[in-house]
């Protein structure tokens, strides 16, 4: 799967984000090493920061499946630049995802921006930060 048909895929699930409070939709389209797809939508709740973004569905998705190896993700939203994913997917993002894997956000107009999980978040808090015999 090439990365249009990832855009394709994340437009795709972006028209199932449950948003009737933000009404603001956004898709995902996360690609596994061994070519498996997931994709996420954005989730709210009427007590709002109980909402879960579309990234962090797809990716949560893949890890309750097993798949821990990740080979890269579209992130879609109607936005006038690349939506910039937020602060909390990122730092899922680097959770999971190599360092230089390729994060390409884009919007409906077809503007593209391809960063990597560094870019995204430099300095990023891990568990190398944490004490050894909590690791
Ligand atoms: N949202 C995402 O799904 N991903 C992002 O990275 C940015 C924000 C969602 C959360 C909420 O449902 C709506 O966009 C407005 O913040």
């Amino acid at each position: 799967m090439d990365k249009e048909n990832l855009i394709q895929e994340a437009k795709t699930i972006r028209e199932r984000a449950y948003v009737p409070y933000s009404k603001f939709k956004v898709g995902a389209a996360l690609l596994t090493n061994d070519g498996t797809l997931y994709t996420g939508c954005n989730i709210e709740n009427a007590a709002y920061p109980v909402t879960c973004c579309a990234e962090r569905v797809a990716i949560f998705k893949a890890i309750a499946d097993g798949h821990y190896k990740f080979k890269e993700m579209v992130v879609v939203a109607d936005t006038d630049r690349p939506v910039p994913p937020c602060g909390s997917c990122r730092q899922v993002m680097s959770e999971f995802f190599a360092p230089d894997l390729l994060v390409h956000t884009t919007n409906l107009h077809g503007v593209t921006k391809t960063m990597t999980t560094a870019e995204l978040l430099p300095f990023s808090f891990s568990s190398n930060d944490l004490p050894e015999e909590t690791k």
